[in-house]
């Protein structure tokens, strides 16, 4: 399975790497780009294909692609012929310090997003920085945004790298951009190995996630890409952090320098609808907390590097920090 844009830009050189070691039975599923894809129809095409072409067990199913088309055909490798190797080789940034590890695969339904699903881990990721070169520019700051928040929620010291590796960062050098995908996926995989199935530290992860799907969803999914809401929501996550906990407004100062230097954005933008209304927030949160049987959970900083899961209503301390951050 590829992503249409992918391989766009590289089908000849994944064709070669292919024909080192040619496989005994062949066929690719062109995957075309775009989240819209990712629902269950495609999943049907696509198991429809694999029929097709009367693959076995035996099969190695590879996703080459950004996280939509690694959540689909991890999902398809999940169910068919009840369950097939899969391997997975993330081109986006996000999905290879997010995506790819962790094993949550799945689609979208028109009720929400990722609402079918399995866990079921790749056997293999192979991350190649080469990929990168083509990301366009808005989609690598917006998997920037989950690498900043790896050092917030595990490490400081990964955030002050992060920091004076700014520049290097953003011109993409190789060798800065192979430190800052293993450290991530170091991090993201230390907490996903105490908690797979997602039910207690693997949810510091969320940091900046609660508000920043909130902010997604408010804002029909057009405007933000996932890391520029995340990283609106980290914010807003640090200034509850500093009234539930005392956290110091420069930590805060420190996160809005780096997510500006990363260019992503510090504030909600005031032109759509002329502005995003507060109270379509707080009701896509009151959704979020129904789904979860009445609990919202909350990942705050007590410290940098030092999370912490709080259920409760925030949603009042909330109101005039998004007021603060351009919500009207
Ligand atoms: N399974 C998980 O744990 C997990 C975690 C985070 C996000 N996700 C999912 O990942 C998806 C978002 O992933 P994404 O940001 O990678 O989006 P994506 O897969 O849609 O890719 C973003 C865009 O970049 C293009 N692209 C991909 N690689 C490229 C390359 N090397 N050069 C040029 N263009 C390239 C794609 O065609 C697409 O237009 C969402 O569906 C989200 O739910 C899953």
């Amino acid at each position: 399975m590829i992503d249409s844009q992918v391989a766009a830009l590289h089908q000849a050189q994944i064709m070669k790497w292919v024909n080192l070691y040619p496989p005994k039975h062949f066929a690719r599923f062109v995957f075309p780009s775009g989240e819209s894809n990712k629902n269950l129809d495609f999943f049907q095409q696509v198991i429809e294909f694999l029929v097709g072409n009367e693959f076995s067990r035996a099969l190695n199913l590879v996703a080459i692609g950004g996280g939509v088309v690694g959540d689909l055909t991890g999902f398809v490798a999940a169910c068919y012929l009840r369950g097939v190797n899969f391997i997975y080789c993330p081109t986006t940034l996000l999905a290879q310090i997010d995506a790819a590890i962790g094993g949550k695969t799945g689609v979208n339904l028109p009720e929400g997003k990722n609402l079918v699903g399995t866990f079921y881990p790749p056997k293999q990721v192979i991350c190649d920085s080469y990929f990168l070169t083509t990301l366009p520019d808005r989609e690598f700051q917006s998997g920037l945004a989950e690498a900043v928040k790896h050092g917030m929620v595990c490490s400081e010291d990964y955030f002050n790298w992060l920091k004076e590796n700014a520049d290097a960062i953003l011109s993409r050098e190789p060798d800065v951009l192979n430190t800052l995908v293993t450290e991530s996926i170091r991090l993201k995989a230390e907490l996903v190995a105490k908690d797979v199935q997602d039910q207690d530290c693997r949810q510091w992860l969320n940091f900046g996630h609660t508000i920043g799907h909130a902010i997604e969803s408010a804002t029909g999914y057009h405007h933000y890409l996932h890391g520029e809401a995340v990283a609106i929501g980290m914010i807003a996550a640090m200034k509850l952090s500093e009234e539930q906990f005392g956290i110091s407004a420069d930590k805060t100062t420190e996160l809005i320098d780096l997510l500006t230097k990363f260019g992503l954005p510090v504030t909600l933008d005031s032109s759509i609808d002329a502005g995003v209304k507060i109270e379509k927030i707080i009701s896509y949160l009151k959704l979020d907390k129904k789904k979860r049987a009445g609990q919202l959970k909350w990942v705050l900083l007590k410290k940098m590097g030092h999370p912490i899961l709080i259920s409760g209503s925030l949603e009042d301390s909330l109101k005039p920090i998004l007021l603060m951050l351009g919500a009207r």
